[in-house]
């Protein structure tokens, strides 16, 4: 595990940036593995201002993202589609067609799951998928509990991710409570995985996973169970955990 500590928010995400303007660069046709949240939204920002300069050429690429609440459509601006295409796919020269959200809308969430690990094993697995962190641990919405899924899967969100997820939303009774959300087995399974750490309340949990234990409590832990990972930390989190 390569863990990198930068001093800001903006170095991350213009590290992040360039990781991704490599693989690009090297795969036209890349798979991008994507998230969404607050963390990376300045990433999007730099991808966003690199294709802008002709730096970085997404015609070619196909995106899959993590996850996307159950029962929110694609319009719904709490929807991860409707984030996605508002933080990045309407600002860069990517085919839509070819940009994969979970649909939070399928009749049979189980069969959507599993359409879309056979969907992303066709393209033949993620070149690079981009990570955050929940405070509990999470890793997109695989939350802590005694079993993890490996595959794409439907899940109850625990009260600690509405919580904090409700900062987004009115009021805490309208975030949604189930999502579908690929599973660990999956994420796992991608050639290259950057986990993007902001916010001294993860530490906690970066400080486990960093200790190399394997826990399915702190979902983050499995990622040790990977060969090709890349933490990028904010000076802050590393001061509090090192
Ligand atoms: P955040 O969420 O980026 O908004 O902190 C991360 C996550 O819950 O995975």
């Amino acid at each position: 595990m390569k863990v990198v500590i930068v001093e800001n928010y903006k170095e991350m995400s213009k590290k992040a940036a360039d990781m991704i303007k490599e693989t690009v660069k090297e795969n036209p046709e890349a798979v991008l593995g994507l998230a969404t949240g607050s963390t990376p939204e300045g990433l999007y920002n730099e991808l966003i201002d690199m294709n802008k300069k002709g730096e970085v050429d997404f015609s070619n690429v196909t995106t899959v993202n993590l996850d996307e609440y159950i029962g929110l459509d694609g319009n719904n601006t709490q929807s991860y589609r409707y984030f996605m295409n508002n933080k990045l796919f309407d600002h860069i020269n990517v085919n839509k067609e070819r940009t994969f959200v979970p649909n939070g809308m399928a009749e049979n969430i189980e069969e959507e799951g599993k359409n879309y690990d056979k969907k992303i094993d066709e393209l033949g697995g993620i070149d690079v998928q981009i990570l955050g962190i929940g405070v509990n641990g999470h890793i997109a919405f695989n939350e802590p509990d005694d079993v993890l899924t490996a595959g794409t899967h439907k899940t109850k969100l625990t009260k600690s991710t509405i919580e904090a997820n409700s900062r987004f939303f009115d009021t805490i009774e309208e975030v949604p409570t189930e999502a579908i959300t690929m599973g660990l087995g999956q994420i796992l399974k991608s050639k290259k995985i950057i986990l993007l750490v902001k916010g001294i309340n993860k530490a906690e949990v970066v400080r486990e996973l960093l200790q190399g234990v394997i826990t399915t409590k702190n979902p983050s832990t499995m990622l040790n169970m990977h060969r090709d990972v890349t933490i990028i930390m904010e000076k802050e989190v590393y001061e509090l955990i090192k």
